[in-house]
């Protein structure tokens, strides 16, 4: 029996998969299948061909996905996020490290199975990095891709180790073996800023108090930050987010010179922030309540990133810069979401 060639997405019942079901649904004629452990949003459930619910963890699962489907791009989307892996990072570890892992190995007998490499996209970090302190944070100003990466956070530590082993897979996997069988893996990975959608609110992240302070202010809640208000770190629409995933597992495999990159896009303080959340809503109650702790995270985090790189190989451009993400995307659907 033939098996269906189809796209899987791992985590799809998170911020990102929202946006690129959508996205993928509408574009691409390939059949979504979905793994998560939590279930898609009804709306979500329609767009998709088969929902599974269940452990990226669970090899069986995974087994099962690999006889019936002929996979041949894979977003594995699934993770804990920075915040939430500094109280276990156990679990962290499990789900980012070991989940990735059983990914990869998947993908790889994927790829051996019908001949053709497996594109890998992964969604890294800008917590990959870790800068030593504030000084050092100014100076770097808009980090290179291969600088600063001694990141300081499970998380961190986590993405920057899975950008590795995606190399791995990619370029010298089981490299003793007699015959080469690296490269049936295509391993993709992109640096995110934080992600602000309009539709969606995170949990358990770090850049967090920006859309936490932008959805609190359209509902009328106040809304203690827990970032000082000088806090810098890059920012992106979630419709460029899913974009620069959809633009990168389409490149020409090669046209890339790298398999990690940085994109960005807009990098305000958490103070410019809160202005221009207060010039929509005016009666929003913002405050700073520092957490320190989660502040010293934010200040490891570069300020802004170099993403040369993604724009000369892969074309990368934002379409929103901070005016027009504000104005055209989130407190307009925002106020909608909340009306
Ligand atoms: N935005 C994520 C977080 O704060 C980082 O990738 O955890």
């Amino acid at each position: 029996m033939l098996r269906t060639p189809v796209v899987l997405i791992t985590g799809a019942s998170g911020e990102i998969g929202h946006g690129l079901i959508t996205s993928l649904s509408a574009h691409n004629h390939r059949r979504i299948i979905t793994l998560d452990v939590k279930a898609l949003e009804p709306d979500l459930g329609k767009l998709v061909h088969q929902e599974v619910i269940g452990s990226i963890l669970d090899v069986a699962l995974l087994e099962r996905i690999l006889a019936e489907y002929e996979v041949d791009l894979v977003f594995h989307l699934a993770a804990l996020l920075s915040t939430r892996s500094e109280f276990t990072p156990m679990a962290a570890h499990q789900v980012n490290v070991e989940g990735t892992l059983h990914l990869l190995e998947f993908a790889q007998r994927q790829g051996e199975s019908h001949g053709r490499p497996v594109v890998f996209l992964y969604p890294s970090s800008i917590a990959a990095y870790g800068l030593p302190d504030l000084p050092t944070k100014d100076r770097a100003g808009r980090v290179l891709e291969d600088d600063y990466n001694t990141p300081s956070t499970m998380y961190g530590c986590n993405k920057l180790y899975c950008e590795h082993l995606g190399r791995y897979y990619a370029r010298h996997y089981k490299r003793l073996a007699p015959e080469t069988l690296a490269g049936k893996v295509d391993f993709r990975a992109i640096r995110f800023p934080g992600l602000i959608s309009a539709v969606t609110v995170p949990s358990g992240g770090t850049s967090d108090f920006a859309p936490e302070m932008i959805h609190a202010a359209a509902q009328g809640k106040a809304f203690p930050c827990f970032a000082r208000p000088d806090t810098r770190i890059p920012f992106m629409a979630m419709p460029d987010g899913v974009t620069a995933l959809l633009q990168l597992a389409a490149a020409p495999h090669e046209n890339l010179t790298r398999t990690v990159y940085n994109i960005g896009a807009f990098n305000p303080s958490a103070a410019e922030i809160e202005a221009i959340v207060r010039k929509a809503f005016p009666f929003a109650e913002i405050s700073y309540q520092v957490d320190v702790k989660r502040q010293g995270i934010l200040d490891s985090w570069p300020a802004d990133v170099d993403d040369s790189a993604a724009r000369h190989d892969w074309g990368f451009t934002p379409q929103y810069d901070l005016d027009r993400a504000f104005d055209e995307y989130l407190i307009p659907t925002i106020r909608q979401r909340y009306r």
